[in-house]
Formats: structure tokens, C-alpha cells, sequence
């Protein structure tokens, strides 16, 4: 299974011309602060689809704004939130972690990156990565996005769940919108004093402790490794990996806060940790969920197998998911000539293309064959692109007029010509 990506270790799209006012409440919670010394965090009630030149937000990604699938409690995203919750309970004592999930998705570059010390010429801060909204907001790509706003809002032990958004390729186990959880502890000085310790070395070995104990408490008795990592908002940084069903699988990305971040929330003085998970790589590997879209459909065949309260550490005893019958796939391939100059053709831009166009009905998009003819000077590739229903048998009439569709978007958006 491809990990979920860390980030850290292209061209525009043309403008949409129409405006979307991404929902207000419930996506809008209480706990969105509206203090006006937080200037930088505040975007209650933006139009999310504009025809600002830097804005990529497709309606498909547009619609999934609000659906808080982890705020439901029988849904396998809401049920594996919850448990790591009522982890926290019981390891810290009731309610010692307060947990937010109504967060707003919709987030400023400064939160989003800035805010935690994403450099400038960061990858991940490019159009081909990120839905940006306008030049300075954008869906937020992970939870960390909240962190500082948390921090000089008072919070100092904390859980922050939410949907995070990111322009990726598709596979099964990658869809555009995710969900994350943001864990964060502040230390205060008395606390490593007591411990006869260094403030750094208190905190690596609490988030150690921490962390190993809710890797059990998800999969019950099993192996573990820390591996070192890097994330511009902690140093030290590290992975957790557990070995599970005869292979090493990431979990979660952690480490000491960066003072930086401290500092700038006056906060000089104490030390933290911090750490971030993917809950549809936790729900798909201990439910075994074989695909991420699976998490988004209506089908009842899916959502009766899931109710507040099975889980089971490791998956010990717990029914597990029981796939019904898959409607037949239907494959298409696309060749064509990538544009000369330019840099309008990416892969990831290409799955917007047909994820715009097609919705949640492509399975996959994957490059099959590639060449280049030195005398033309151009580059060819072929493209096979998946598609499949979860919920119902496709018609050939269909598909064809989504193909269609594709191809001639591809022309005009992506500057391919077709072969
Ligand atoms: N934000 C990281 C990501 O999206 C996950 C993460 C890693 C969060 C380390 C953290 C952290 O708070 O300390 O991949």
C-alpha cells in the first residue's frame, strides 16, 4: 500500500468563472474563533470557487466541503476518531486534551505553511499540489495548518481533526480530500525540572510513550519501530512504524515543536510535541477498507457495517468490513503528445482534469507507456484511466461521453495534443 505522502521529505488551471459560497454553518463551528487579533486565520464564509486567476477549486472538490465524514459517529472515520480520543481520556484523564473538529477547512498560506515554518520554495506551496482559493487562502492541506492559531488561542493540550484537501494522483488508497488529527502537548518548565531532564529530551520521550501507547491501543500487541523523519514544524522528527499483517506501515509523523513556533505564539519559554495521522489509512488497514472511496459513498451496504463502538484493539474479535460484489471496471486509454513548452501538462493535473469530469467514478489514472521522438522534439504518453461505480453498473454510452469529455478538456486545459 502507497503511504500516505508526507510532503516534506506546475500549471495553473484556467479560472472558473463561477462563485461558491462554501457552506456556513455546521461546517462553520463555534469554535472558529472571530478575535480580531487572529487576522491571519479568519476566512468564515469565503467564496471557495472564484474566477480569481489562482483559484483551482473544482466543483467536485467544492461539494465535498461540510461533509464532515469524521463527525459522524458510525462512519469508520468518526469511529477511529473517537477511539484515539477516548485514548487520550484515558491516559491523561478526562477531557485534559480538548478536541476540536469543526475547524474551518478553508485556511490562509500564512496558516496553512508560513505559520509553520514551510520554506518559501516549498513544493507543496505550488498550484500543483494545493487547491488554492486565491493567492493567500487555500483548503488546508494538513491539520498542522492549525496549530499556531490553537496555541495563541490558549490551547495547550489538544486534538485537532478535520478534512485536508490535496491535488494527488488516484489510486485506492488516494482521494483528494482526507482526513487528519493533529495531536499537541505544551510542557511547562517545572515539568522537566522535576524530571531532572532537558526540556527537549522530556518531550521526545513523552510523545515516545505516548504514541506507542495509542499504536496498541489501535492494533493491540504489536511491533513497533521509530524511524527518523523530517517536517519543518519539529526537531527532532519521527515516524512510527508498525509491523502489521507481515508489513512495516507508517502511521504517524511526529516530533518536538520547533521553538520558532513557541516563540511566536509568546510562548518562549515551554517546550511541546506534536504529531499528525491520517485517519483513512488507520480506518482502511484495521477495518480493511480496500478502497479509499469507499469512505464517501452512500451505499447502505456500506454504511450498515459500521456502528459507534465496535472497535476492537487490532481488530481482535471486530467484524470486519465484508466487500460486496464490485460492479465491473471499465478502461480507457488516452495518448497524446505533452505540449512543448510549458509546464500545463503534470500528472496531477491531468487527475483533476478527469476527476472534474468524472467525479468519484475513476478509479485510477495511471501512466502505462511512455516515449519520446527525437526527431519531432516531442514526448508521448498513454494514460489508462479506470472507471468504476461503487454503487451501480455503468452504461458504454456513459463512460464514452465522459471520455469524451476528458479528451477534449485535456486539449484546452492541459495543452496536450491528442494522438
Ligand atoms: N502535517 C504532517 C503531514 O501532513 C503530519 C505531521 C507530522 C504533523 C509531524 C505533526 C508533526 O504535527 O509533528 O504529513
Amino acid at each position: 500500500m502507497r503511504l500516505e505522502p508526507n510532503p516534506f521529505s506546475g500549471k495553473k488551471r484556467a479560472p472558473y468563472p463561477q462563485h461558491r459560497r462554501s457552506p456556513a454553518p455546521p461546517t462553520l463551528a463555534p469554535e472558529v474563533r472571530s478575535d480580531p487579533s487572529f487576522p491571519h486565520f479568519i476566512h468564515p464564509h469565503t467564496d471557495v470557487i472564484t474566477s480569481d486567476p489562482h483559484n483551482n477549486v473544482t466543483d467536485h472538490i467544492f461539494e465535498k466541503i461540510g461533509y464532515n465524514l469524521h463527525k459522524r459517529p458510525d462512519h469508520p472515520l468518526g469511529i477511529i476518531k473517537s477511539v484515539i480520543e477516548s485514548y487520550f481520556d484515558e491516559k491523561y484523564g478526562q477531557d485534559t486534551f480538548t478536541s476540536y473538529d469543526s475547524l474551518y477547512p478553508v485556511v490562509s498560506t500564512y496558516a496553512n505553511f508560513d505559520s509553520v515554518l514551510v520554506p518559501p520554495d516549498h513544493v507543496s506551496r505550488s498550484q500543483n499540489d494545493t487547491y488554492y482559493v486565491d493567492e493567500d487562502t487555500v483548503l488546508r492541506c494538513h491539520t498542522s495548518a492549525h496549530q499556531l492559531e490553537m496555541l495563541k488561542d490558549g490551547a495547550r493540550k489538544f486534538l485537532v481533526t478535520g478534512d485536508v484537501y490535496r491535488r494527488d494522483s488516484i489510486d485506492a488508497t488516494h482521494f483528494p480530500v482526507f482526513h487528519q488529527m493533529e495531536g499537541f502537548r505544551v510542557f511547562e518548565q517545572a515539568e522537566w525540572e522535576e524530571a531532572g531532564k532537558e526540556s527537549v529530551d522530556l518531550a521526545a520521550e513523552e510523545l515516545k510513550d505516548c504514541l506507542e501507547g495509542l499504536a496498541k491501543h489501535l492494533f493491540g500487541d504489536v511491533e513497533m519501530r521509530w524511524v527518523d523523519a523530517y517536517f519543518p514544524f519539529t526537531e527532532p522528527s519521527f515516524e512510527l512504524e508498525i509491523f502489521f499483517k507481515g508489513e512495516w506501515l507508517e502511521v504517524l509523523g511526529c516530533g518536538v515543536t520547533e521553538m520558532k513556533i513557541l516563540e511566536e505564539a509568546g510562548l518562549q519559554d515551554k517546550r511541546a510535541w506534536a504529531f499528525g495521522l491520517g485517519l483513512e489509512r488507520l480506518a482502511m488497514v484495521l477495518f480493511d477498507i480496500p478502497d479509499i472511496r469507499l469512505f464517501w459513498s452512500d451505499d447502505k451496504r456500506f454504511s450498515k457495517q459500521f456502528k459507534e463502538g465496535m472497535f476492537k484493539a487490532g481488530g481482535v474479535d471486530m467484524q470486519k468490513f465484508k466487500p460486496y460484489s464490485k460492479f465491473p471496471p471499465c478502461l480507457k486509454d488516452v495518448s497524446f503528445w505533452l505540449p512543448k513548452e510549458g509546464d500545463s501538462f503534470t500528472e496531477n493535473n491531468l487527475c483533476e482534469v478527469v476527476r472534474d469530469v468524472a467525479g468519484s467514478l475513476v478509479e485510477e489514472v495511471k501512466l502505462i507507456d511512455e516515449f519520446e521522438n527525437k526527431k519531432k522534439g516531442l514526448t508521448s504518453n498513454c494514460y489508462r484511466i479506470v472507471y468504476r461505480s461503487m454503487e451501480r453498473s455503468l452504461t458504454d454510452d456513459e463512460i464514452n461521453s465522459l471520455q469524451e469529455q476528458v479528451r477534449s478538456d485535456m486539449v484546452s486545459k492541459l495543452g496536450v495534443e491528442l494522438r
